[in-house]
């Protein structure tokens, strides 16, 4: 018999209970508990064996609804049920059993120590299905299916991080569970260290911990994944549209300086005909690295800078390091320490580690005059013409990688010590950052772009995933976390095209930006000393294949806005994995596929090594086309499929409607007035929506925008391109249709015959020879011979059938 006091406290009996419209509480033999019924997919579990909750009070969005349940009561279970979900609460020690509204079981939890405390960690030990998965949990290292994994959440600064390696930067405590055709949710809102375990080193369960706080956890079920995945991110905030300009290609390096060669790099991007948005100013552009400076000698007029930079259509995003130099003649320093803004030590003396500048103090951005005074200061950027801002560093990252846990933060008044309050931290700053742009300038949508970040972060920020290396197996890491990112809750994520580390070599490059063109976050970046990651640093070859690619992502403008407002709307991401459209489909969480995503809907998107000139890869159920070649291919099955370095495979759903328009220089450049529309021949009926509206203010919010639905009934041969909704005006006053499969040569449009043309559509361009030592012939692929009709658009509908005419 083991001593008691090995034995882990469980909460016992339930003693008393007591109802309310948003839910259950009472108390058991040493806890007490509360259950909140937010929506009918959406339950709240709060266990404690404190006598005060410690809610974390960043995460959340929204509040719980009145009323949206049913209860019932056996000598065993407290039940609450919705139309979509049921949780049974056993009485004889509490413990949960959620189940569907059909009674099949979803999840339980062991009904002797379900529910435990070890000193002051916490647990919920939930059975292992058989054949239980498990996917998302942000930005986490690892295969798309994590079972047999174990994680830790504790936002840590992990340069050159191997691609095994955990934790990472940013933390969001939610994972997906499937078995038995059943999907669900678990987000454990408790911002202390936690460990999510999926079966690692035992056979029975699946099981997360924090090591203080309460057993605080939102349980999701539906009836689709990614009906769970939008209840999550409809609880923990959606994500704004960013501005227009954001979606563009963005070039940085640590660091670009002295101004002339900032205004050169930009010059450069124009004459070779490279479209570009954005030019980031890494630590270089300050005066010792202080916050909120800029140093003279390398830019002596930065608004200048800033203003011929905007002439060539480029945006300025600078970084933002939280640490400030700890030095009583500079006044961010001065002024933090007058107000107490700093965290600081038991006592009240700042807490000082060392960064970049020396050693430094910390904005508690925990504590909300904090946040106010942070986003004042940046009224010194946005007044030189700033638009984004690059928040780095903010784990928080200090020399020696440790902040004491005895180190106070507010925490809203509640006070935390570092144990609580650091995996919140990141994202505390980002939303300072974003806040303090809206303010200062309310007419622009703000851009932030973090390092680390916390459950919700995507109301605040985009993610990068930090200091990655130059290697393929970077690359193909930094794919997965993204499409892990997009399966928590962020849909606006990126990573260092070239790696940050290590010095890339051209193959891998061009590779990285073909595969990157299709990431939601489109940016290059490298370390100091590195080899630069210009488009053009790799030589001629290399960069035909970058400017390719990068005028492809401008040409689908039209499809990566419509998907960034979708994500908006629903909170699901823009580069999809294919769990969220095949959840059950085993042979997509195989190690050989799991990188395969899904871009705007219905492009799919198949990374390959720089090296590979033939891949294996998987097309899930359906037909799908090759974008390059307009092959068709039947889906459900492994196939073989060339990859030279100017072609990555990319596919698109038989069926589909992908919109493009023709090549800008930047996001917010004129087009020449047409949407292209690419329908590709399928089954059934298929929607895109084609959004636009200003790219830059938040008059979106209250309903400016121009919006309208292009469908495409396969089956009867019909195409209706919806009448123009909302009161922005179109930049489209042309459509051009091409139709991929179709052997139609006539359509009748508003009653009329009309002959289709024909034409060959090459998405990329042809790539020369390079004299005098070619790297060997470049494969030149089209899509042939493909019938296509140009309409005139005003706001009405138009009508164009294929089928039946006389
Ligand atoms: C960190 C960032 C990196 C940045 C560097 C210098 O390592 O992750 O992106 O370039 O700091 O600021």
């Amino acid at each position: 018999m083991k001593k008691t006091s090995s034995l882990p406290l469980v909460p016992g009996k339930v003693r008393s209970h007591h109802l309310s419209p948003t839910g259950i509480d009472g108390t058991t033999a040493n806890a007490r508990f509360e259950i909140q019924v937010f929506r009918e997919n959406t339950f709240r579990v709060r266990v404690s064996n404190q006598k005060a909750w410690q809610a974390n009070p960043y995460s959340v969005a929204i509040g719980p609804e009145e009323n949206c349940f049913e209860f019932e009561e056996d000598a065993d279970y407290l039940v609450l049920k919705t139309s979509k979900l049921q949780l049974w609460i056993g009485k004889g020690n509490l413990s949960m059993v959620f189940k569907t509204p059909s009674g099949e079981v979803i999840s339980e939890e062991d009904p002797d120590f379900g529910i435990n405390w070890l000193g002051t960690e916490v647990s919920s030990y939930k059975k292992l299905q058989e054949w239980e998965k498990f996917i998302g949990l942000g930005e986490k290292n690892g295969g798309l299916n994590r079972y047999g994994q174990t994680y830790t959440h504790w936002n840590t600064d992990h340069f050159a991080y191997g691609t095994d390696d955990d934790p990472l930067y940013c933390s969001i405590p939610f994972y997906m569970g499937l078995h038995h055709g059943i999907a669900y949710g678990v987000f454990f809102d408790n911002p202390h260290r936690t460990t999510f375990n999926f079966g690692a080193g035992n056979n029975r369960y699946s099981y997360f911990s924090a090591e203080d706080g309460d057993l605080d956890y939102y349980f999701f079920h539906d009836t689709s994944l990614p009906a769970i995945l939008s209840a999550y991110t409809h609880l923990t905030g959606p994500p704004p549209l960013p501005p227009r300009w954001a979606l563009g290609y963005q070039q940085c390096r640590y660091s670009y300086y002295p101004d002339k060669d900032v205004i050169r790099l930009a010059e450069t991007f124009r004459d070779k005909a490279i479209p570009g948005d954005v030019i980031y100013l890494d630590i270089h552009h300050m005066d010792a690295y202080k916050v909120f400076t800029f140093d003279e000698a390398r830019f002596p007029d930065p608004a200048g800078m800033i203003r011929q930079l905007k002439k060539l259509g480029f945006r300025v995003v600078v970084i933002l390091d939280p640490g400030i130099k700890a030095d009583t003649s500079y006044a961010s320093f001065a002024e933090g320490s007058a107000k107490g803004l700093f965290v600081s030590y038991p006592g009240g003396k700042p807490y000082e580690g060392q960064v970049w500048p020396g050693w430094c103090t910390f904005p508690d951005f925990t504590l909300p005059e904090a946040r106010t005074w942070w986003g004042q200061a940046l009224k010194f950027y946005t007044e030189l013409g700033v638009d984004g801002f690059w928040t780095d560093m903010n784990e928080p990252a200090t020399w020696g990688q440790t902040l004491p846990n005895v180190v106070q933060f507010d925490f809203e008044g509640a006070g935390a010590s570092h144990r609580k309050a650091r995996n919140v931290y990141g994202m505390q700053m980002a939303r300072s950052t974003r806040e303090g742009q809206e303010k200062q300038r309310p007419d622009n949508r703000p851009f932030v772009l973090t390092r680390s970040g916390f459950a919700g972060v995507q109301r605040y920020a985009a993610i990068w995933t930090g200091d990655n290396v130059s290697s393929d197996a970077h690359m193909l890491a930094g794919v997965r976390l993204v499409n892990s990112l997009g399966l928590s809750g962020v849909p606006f994520a990126g990573y260092d095209i070239g790696g940050f580390v290590g010095n890339c070599t051209p193959e891998l490059f061009a590779r990285w930006i073909s595969i990157a063109a299709f990431c939601p976050l489109f940016r290059a970046h490298t370390m100091i000393n590195s080899h630069a990651s210009e488009p053009w640093s790799f030589g001629e070859e290399v960069e035909a294949i970058a400017r390719n690619y990068i005028r492809l992502r401008y040409k689908l403008m039209p499809a990566i806005y419509a998907a960034f407002y979708a994500s908006h709307t629903s909170g699901l991401p823009v580069a999809k994995s294919l769990a969220l459209a095949y959840p059950f489909d085993d042979r997509i969480y195989h190690g050989a596929y799991d990188s395969q995503y899904l871009f705007c809907e219905n492009l799919l998107v198949v990374p390959v090594q720089s090296h590979q000139s033939l891949t294996k890869l998987y097309l899930p159920e359906g037909d799908w086309y090759h974008l390059f070649s307009g092959k068709k291919q039947s889906g459900a099955r492994e196939i073989f499929w060339e990859c030279p370095l100017n072609y990555l495979p990319v596919f698109v759903a038989a069926g589909a409607i992908v919109p493009m328009q023709s090549v800008t220089q930047h996001a917010t450049d004129a087009h020449d007035g047409r949407i292209k529309l690419h329908i590709f021949q399928g089954k059934g009926v298929w929607q895109q929506l084609i959004y636009e509206d200003d790219g830059s203010s938040n008059a979106y919010l209250t309903g400016s925008w121009a919006r309208r639905t292009v469908q495409m009934d396969h089956d009867h041969g019909l195409l209706e391109i919806g009448a123009l909704q909302g009161n922005f005006p179109s930049s489209y006053t042309q459509a051009k249709i091409y139709f991929h499969g179709f052997s139609d040569q006539v359509a009748e449009v508003g009653g009329k015959r009309v002959k289709l043309d024909v034409g060959n559509i090459a998405f990329l361009d042809e790539i020369a020879e390079f004299d005098p030592l070619p790297s060997g012939d470049h494969d030149f692929q089209i899509c042939a011979s493909v019938p296509n009709l140009t309409l005139n658009l005003d706001a009405s509908a138009q009508t164009v059938r294929l089928k039946g005419i006389g």
